[in-house]
């Protein structure tokens, strides 16, 4: 099976209530709507006019619909996701909006973007990492940045009790027992998302490797110790 199947499957799957999972599950973690995290996102990625903006894994465009109904923004934004059930959930969020001709949805994956370099100076990912190669992202973001532009990634992260023997026990255990009680597509996709989450110091290192400067990271506390905490990361690509 191809390495992005069960994402596509579960994002498929989650599609239609899509908003309302999101409720559920960032309340649960970290005591905050769905709604007002992106809010919150979109508020500090501070997109100007004039800004390039591309938004990697954009779901259902819910972030190019905040800024673009924020900003009165005048530019295209694209938004781009490799499941098309989570595109088409979005174009019928678009349809209709005064966004409708702002918003542009591609189909691609984000290890391999059908854009030139240094298209954006913006580049915004949310709560996609986990289920990314996220060195391929990286790379990819920074040929399509140009010159000064910047990321925006928001994700679940792991604290230092994930990095400990006991955390490291405990989320095994749990993973088991998710995997058993969840039998579906979206679980198998955590399951192999988890590899992925990054503590705060291991993106700063990440970014730093790749020629980011600027790393500026704020972290949400996570409800419970063995939760994920929420990471928001930005950083300039040098010049
Ligand atoms: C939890 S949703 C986040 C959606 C949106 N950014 C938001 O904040 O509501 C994760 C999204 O990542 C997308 N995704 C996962 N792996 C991807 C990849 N390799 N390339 C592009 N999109 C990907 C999924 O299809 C899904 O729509």
């Amino acid at each position: 099976m191809e390495e992005t199947e069960h994402i596509k499957e579960a994002f498929t799957e989650l599609a239609p209530s899509y908003v309302k999972a999101m409720n559920k599950e960032l309340s649960q973690f970290w005591g905050i709507s769905y709604p007002n995290f992106i809010e919150q996102l979109v508020w500090k990625a501070e997109v100007k006019k004039g800004d390039k903006v591309l938004d990697i894994a954009t779901g259902t465009a819910m972030i190019p619909l905040k800024i673009v109904s924020d900003n009165h923004y005048q530019d295209q934004i694209v938004g781009l996701d490799i499941t098309p059930a989570m595109l088409r959930q979005g174009r019928k969020e678009i349809a209709g909006k005064r966004s409708d001709q702002a918003i542009d949805l591609v189909c691609a994956s984000a290890m391999d973007m059908p854009f030139a370099e240094g298209t954006f100076n913006v580049i915004i990912c949310c709560l996609g990492t986990h289920h990314m190669n996220v060195p391929k992202m990286l790379s990819e973001a920074k040929r399509m940045l140009a010159k000064g532009g910047r990321v925006i990634i928001s994700d679940v992260g792991a604290t230092p009790f994930w990095r400990c023997t006991a955390g490291k026990i405990l989320l095994r255990l749990l993973m088991l027992e998710y995997g058993f009680v969840n039998r579906s597509a979206r679980s198998q996709a955590e399951i192999e998302a988890f590899q992925n989450v990054r503590t705060a110091q291991e993106w700063l290192e990440l970014l730093v490797d790749f020629g980011f400067s600027k790393v500026h990271i704020e972290e949400i506390k996570p409800r419970l110790p063995w939760f994920p905490s929420g990471l928001t990361l930005q950083a300039v690509i040098a010049d």
